[in-house]
């Protein structure tokens, strides 16, 4: 944005007031245009000012901050940050229902401030951009899922840069919802700290907005993706899909999914090892599902019980499940044929090793298909963003094809066997 930032501060304590103005007060691209002590003054300012962003205050005399931030937001497009020291989830989401975008809880440092500030703006316009092109009809986008019952063989990794990839490729901002409930870390792939996450949606009483599920998102920093962080404790996954639901019988995570899907054009989803329900909606509702192995015996083993549950048991066909090979060609021993015939199972795509690339881009937090174009590893992931956005199914490489009627024929083997063959 060339414009600076201009920003309302809404607190009733001087003193708080004025150690925001102070915090602001060598930021370049942000400037305080004006204050208020109360909620009907904020209001009044508000319209009057029209500031990019309202640091909005909850405790007040007159009219309390949800109830300005409310009436704010129907009349004028800005962004309001509720500020207060009441942290809990529940204030969050009810400054989340009144209309804000962000909550920072008091006291916050310079830095938290200003990329809270930052942030609020960026999806501001993110959303403004989507409500002018959006299409008058509700989207039917694409979704899409990573899993694997082995950890560690590169779901995040591939499934951060696969929605990089698809929105550079279709110049559409693309969803990316980090399902691993229990260990996400989706968020640190693009080097976020957000301070909200799909729990929030998981508190809504009401059926839930889209606009609501986009206010919970985080766009990245270049504004390609938007990213729907996990829980942020292990055990707050139950209150997404399990005993500590707020309501038992909703399935939040169906109804996320679906709206996103009415939202974005490409919806792609990460999850965690285990088939609990919302990774099981996931899988059910996705159009493609990229099973991720890698070539070591243990990997192999755990992938055939995995395929053999989506194939078997939740009779997915075998059109919709990919068979992902990443570091396929750190092979040791066991060649692409070997691999194919043991799981008796095609392989879609051959994902290059690349320490270096991938280490380097989860510590940086900048995804490797934007900042390490040239890599193989990264040609691959646009590869994939390619086949996805020109046919209905991603594309089954002619190799494969060729190995996965070899597997039928000579019928599975068996993992193991192989290595003693
Ligand atoms: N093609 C690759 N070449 C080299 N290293 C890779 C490759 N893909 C992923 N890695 C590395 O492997 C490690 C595990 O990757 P990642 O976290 O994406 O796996 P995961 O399946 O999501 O794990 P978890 O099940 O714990 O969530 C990371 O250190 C990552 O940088
Ligand atoms: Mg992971």
């Amino acid at each position: 944005m060339g414009e600076r930032i201009s920003v309302l501060i809404v607190d009733d304590s001087k003193q708080l007031r004025d150690s925001v103005r102070t915090m602001l007060e060598f930021e370049e691209g942000v400037v305080v245009v004006g204050e208020a002590e109360d909620g009907e003054e904020a209001v009044a300012k508000a319209k009057e000012l029209r500031p990019h962003v309202i640091l909005m205050d909850i405790n007040m005399p007159k009219m309390d901050g949800l109830a300005a931030t409310q009436a704010i937001v129907k009349d004028i497009s800005t962004n309001v940050i509720i500020i207060s020291v009441q942290g809990d989830a529940d204030y969050l989401r009810r400054g989340m229902q009144a209309g804000a975008r962000d909550f920072l809880a008091k006291p916050f440092t310079v830095d938290e401030l200003v990329t809270a500030i930052k942030n609020a703006c960026r999806t501001g316009e993110l959303n403004a951009l989507y409500t002018r092109s959006a299409p008058p009809t509700a989207k039917t986008g694409k979704l899409i899922t990573f899993f694997s019952t082995k950890g560690g063989v590169g779901k995040t990794t591939l499934a951060a840069n696969l929605a990089v990839a698809l929105a550079i490729k279709t110049k559409e901002q693309v969803a990316l919802v980090d399902l691993d409930l229990e260990f996400g870390v989706m968020t640190t792939m693009f080097g976020l700290k957000p301070n909200t996450s799909i729990v929030d949606l998981c508190h809504v009483d009401g059926p839930l907005k889209a606009e609501l599920v986009q206010r919970v998102m985080v766009p990245s920093s270049n504004g390609l993706v938007s990213v729907l962080a996990s829980p942020p404790s292990p055990e707050q996954s139950a209150e997404v899909d399990g005993d500590a639901r707020m309501a038992k019988d909703r399935n939040y995570v169906g109804e996320i999914l679906g709206l996103l899907k009415q939202t974005f054009s490409y919806v792609v989803v990460d999850t965690g090892t285990s088939f609990r329900d919302g990774v099981l909606t996931a899988l059910d509702r996705a159009d493609v599902i990229y099973v991720v192995t890698s070539p070591d015996i243990p990997t192999l083993h755990n992938t055939a019980k995995c395929l053999d549950i989506l194939l078997t048991r939740l009779e997915y066909p075998r059109t919709k499940v990919k068979l992902l090979l990443n570091r396929a060609d750190g092979t040791m021993g066991l060649s692409h044929d070997d691999i194919t015939r043991g799981l008796d199972y095609g392989i879609s795509y051959f994902v290059p090793s690349d320490g270096q690339t991938a280490t380097w881009a989860a510590n940086s937090g900048q995804p490797f298909v934007l900042r390490k174009a040239k890599t193989p590893l990264a040609d691959l992931l646009v590869q994939m963003a390619q086949d996805l956005t020109e046919s209905g199914q991603a594309s089954t490489a002619s190799s494969t094809e060729g190995a996965e009627e070899a597997a039928g024929r000579k019928g599975r083997k068996g993992i193991f066997s192989l290595l003693h063959s």
